[in-house]
């Protein structure tokens, strides 16, 4: 219906166009056709902001079919993991029996991909790889393949988020198509540096200059069309070329078009959801108090106390005020460019554009001039520590929660790389009690070591931020020092927390967290965040080593690594319906869970010393 007749308003080229490499993708919705946002008559039902007190209709609406859709597949996942003595058939289908919409018994599993550049991508997208049923090999020995098929939230932020929104605005590619494309082209193709753009399909040759012109010439669409244009428009417009599988980068790509696809609306894939850090007018550094923002395909928004709002993604920039949009006000679509969502996100690479192009001379990089101008031209000049942020003008939450919501007067909401306050995970989201999330799988590919391995900042951002007034209420488990961290090694192989609940203060119980921090198992993955060009074959072997990290080796580290991923996905059911735990599950979580303990002692390390190396070659 509705969705034939938008891709023919938009884009008739790519309907014509016989390349098959362009089958697989979300839809190029923008009425424009390009990246210009269009004003049109409002809907009769006129979009709103709605407050943060609970979870959208659309949400709320489609989650019963995901949650049903989780149900064979998780049957498949535990039943392959083993757990001896345990019927998982039989418990899975008592938890969500045939017709019913009540999915509370029922494991609610969540994916969440740190940020942390192309490193982050590409750790993160091993992990998905091994997650993911449809990979060769994951459902084999030692796999965990079903994992991904089983969650109901994949979640990601900066470089993680590039990689969720690869795979969603892709029609759920899997990791091997991006990575391998077709016979013309992949998408991910890291060799040719963003800066310098990608290969030209079947000439397989760069051609930076028409490259460049044509970002400018996206951005300028934007501008042209009455709306502001910020460092990220060009900063984003340049990822896409390297994560959405359309010509041009798809300009116009929307996030909230995710939701118009036949996939996401049959509840076949899990939820994605981008994170990003208000900044307040003002503001030059981003503290743990900043409000962290949601993008998800219906909306932009926060369960903070601060903001406590959410405004419909398909028609921000809509000139809406104290939540509604005047009776005689026209409404705006296509705004929430996939393109400028994923760039919001990664904002902080901003700077990384920036310094490349004051950096450059067009007779070397091959930049035309005329593209370095247009993008020193959105220059803050007057400040320069605002480079970084991602201009959402006019501001939706403009007289919205105005006692609370330190936007409220401001014409324009800025937002910021997600992990500018430290929480490097996109956690936040999942641990609002309105969602129920039962565990997460926080893959965390963070450089705090000198060495570029995480250390688990991010975590102790999360539970510092769980003490404040901030929090609302949301619980964290408490997690030891960054050195305790290195010390013990609980950088180098995967922790649960959280894994005794009881110990927790009173509330609502939050998820149990599966931290799986990026160690080198069968490569060096902990290269540097600024590193903007990978050859294929070091790309492969980020994306392996991630997937070795995920299945501990396929199982030759610990043969039952998969059956704990699955206890982890059955405790907070398992207590919720007073059932034994199976006996392997005591045994992993023997193994996994933290206890406690905690070794301070400074041995003046790089901060990864335990290395647990996997080389199998
Ligand atoms: C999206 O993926 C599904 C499942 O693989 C497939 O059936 C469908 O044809 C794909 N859609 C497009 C537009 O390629
Ligand atoms: C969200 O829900 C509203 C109200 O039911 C509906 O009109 C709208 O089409 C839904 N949006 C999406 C993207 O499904
Ligand atoms: C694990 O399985 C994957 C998929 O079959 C394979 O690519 C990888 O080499 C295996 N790794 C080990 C350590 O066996
Ligand atoms: C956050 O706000 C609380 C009060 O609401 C305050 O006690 C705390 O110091 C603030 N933290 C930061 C990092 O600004
Ligand atoms: C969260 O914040 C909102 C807005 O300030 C408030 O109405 C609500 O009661 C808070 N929820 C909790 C659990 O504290
Ligand atoms: C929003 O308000 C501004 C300022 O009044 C106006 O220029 C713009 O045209 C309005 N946009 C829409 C879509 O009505
Ligand atoms: C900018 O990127 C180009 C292309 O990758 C590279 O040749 C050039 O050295 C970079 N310039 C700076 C200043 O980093
Ligand atoms: C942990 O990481 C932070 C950066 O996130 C760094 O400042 C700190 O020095 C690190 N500490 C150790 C012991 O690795
Ligand atoms: C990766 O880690 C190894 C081992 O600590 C170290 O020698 C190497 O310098 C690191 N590489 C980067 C890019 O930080």
């Amino acid at each position: 219906m509705h969705l034939t007749h938008l891709l023919l308003l938009s884009a008739p080229g790519l309907l014509l166009a016989a390349d098959p490499a362009l089958a697989p993708r979300a839809l190029p919705n923008a009425l424009s056709g390009g990246y210009a946002p269009t004003i049109i008559p409002c809907p009769a039902d006129r979009p709103r902001v709605r407050d943060g007190s609970r979870i959208s209709a659309n949400e709320t609406a489609w989650l019963p079919l995901r949650r049903r859709a989780t149900v064979e597949p998780m049957i498949d996942f535990l039943t392959r993991a083993g757990l001896p003595g345990f019927d998982v058939a039989a418990y899975i289908r008592a938890a969500a029996p045939d017709g019913t919409t009540d999915f509370s018994a029922l494991p609610n599993v969540a994916i969440a991909a740190s940020g942390g550049g192309y490193r982050a991508l590409m750790n993160g997208a091993g992990f998905v790889a091994a997650a993911d049923s449809r990979t060769a090999g994951a459902t084999g020995k030692g796999g965990i393949g079903g994992l991904l098929q089983s969650s109901t939230y994949l979640a990601g932020l900066s470089g993680g988020g590039w990689l969720v929104g690869s795979i969603m605005v892709n029609n759920f590619s899997t990791v091997e198509a991006l990575r391998d494309g077709g016979p013309e082209k992949s998408i991910w193709e890291f060799d040719s540096s963003i800066f310098a753009g990608p290969r030209e399909r079947g000439l397989r040759v760069l051609n930076t200059a028409g490259y460049w012109k044509d970002v400018v010439d996206q951005v300028d669409e934007k501008r042209d069309a009455g709306f502001e244009a910020s460092l990220t428009d060009y900063w984003g417009r340049a990822l896409a070329y390297q994560l959405i599988d359309a010509p041009n980068g798809g300009p116009a790509y929307t996030f909230s078009s995710i939701a118009d696809t036949p996939a996401f609306q049959a509840g076949d894939v899990p939820f994605p959801i981008l994170v990003a850090d208000g900044r307040s007018p003002g503001e030059k550094l981003i503290s743990l108090n900043a409000t962290v923002y949601e993008f998800n395909p219906f909306e932009l928004g926060t369960f903070d106390p601060t903001t406590y709002g959410f405004a419909p993604l398909k028609y921000l920039a809509s000139n809406f005020s104290a939540g509604v949009i005047p009776p005689s006000g026209s409404c705006v679509t296509g705004f929430d460019s996939a393109s400028f969502v994923m760039g919001t996100s990664s904002s902080l690479f901003n700077v990384f554009l920036l310094q490349n192009i004051t950096g450059t001379t067009p007779s070397d990089s091959g930049i035309p001039k005329i593209a370095i101008d247009a993008v020193l031209g959105v220059l803050t000049d007057l400040d320069a520590s605002s480079n970084d942020i991602a201009q959402y003008a006019p501001n939706p939450f403009l007289s919205w929660s105005p006692a609370t919501n330190p936007s409220a007067g401001s014409p324009h909401l800025d937002l910021v790389d997600g992990g500018e306050d430290l929480q490097n995970l996109p956690l936040t989201p999942l641990l609002s009690p309105l969602r129920s999330v039962d565990v997460i799988f926080a893959v965390d590919s963070s450089a705090d070591t000198p060495n570029n391995f995480p250390n688990a900042t991010a975590l102790r951002a999360t539970y510092e931020r769980s003490l404040s007034p901030i929090a609302n209420g949301t619980l964290f488990p408490p997690v030891p020092s960054a050195r305790t961290f290195v010390n013990l090694g609980l950088n180098a192989r995967p922790v649960f927390f959280g894994c005794n609940p009881s110990a927790l203060p009173a509330g609502p119980v939050p998820p149990l967290l599966v931290y799986v921090p990026n160690a080198p198992y069968s490569a060096w993955s902990n290269v540097s965040t600024f590193t903007s060009s990978y050859p294929a074959e070091q790309r492969d072997a980020i994306i392996r080593n991630g997937y070795e990290v995920a299945t501990q080796g396929n199982g030759t580290i610990d043969a039952e690594w998969p059956a704990c991923v699955a206890c982890a996905v059955l405790s907070r059911s398992l207590e919720r319906t007073g059932t034994p735990v199976p006996e392997v599950c005591g045994r992993c979580f023997e193994r996994y869970c933290w206890k406690g303990e905690t070794d301070e002692v400074d041995r003046g390390a790089q901060g990864q010393i335990c290395v647990r190396e996997h080389q199998n070659e």
